[in-house]
């Protein structure tokens, strides 16, 4: 198993299975990473890797309509395209 927080909800703590889908780890256990169409179209997602950016799996095609080469290297993916398999800190803009 491994340890998600979501860190712009209060740090909120959660424990995952190896390989989870960022975002629906986050509808499961109220993690409250921003989203609308979960299909990687919209670009409500954006989230940002504070810790464990090398726990996350490969840039999907969908997500660089959303995301710049400098987005992803400074840490930024698409929570809903994005699996991870370890521990984790994800952050994102709070509106
Ligand atoms: S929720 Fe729309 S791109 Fe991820």
């Amino acid at each position: 198993m491994i340890t998600i927080i979501f860190v712009s909800n209060n740090g909120r703590a959660v424990v995952a299975p190896e390989n989870s889908n960022l975002l629906r780890i986050s509808l499961r256990e109220k993690g409250g990473i921003p989203f609308k169409c979960g299909a990687g179209i919209c670009g409500t997602c954006r989230c940002h890797f504070d810790a464990g950016s090398e726990y996350a799996d490969a840039v999907k095609p969908k997500e660089r309509r959303h995301l710049s080469d400098a987005d992803i290297e400074a840490g930024y993916r698409m929570a809903c395209q994005t699996f991870v398999s370890g521990d984790v800190s994800i952050s994102w803009e709070v509106k």
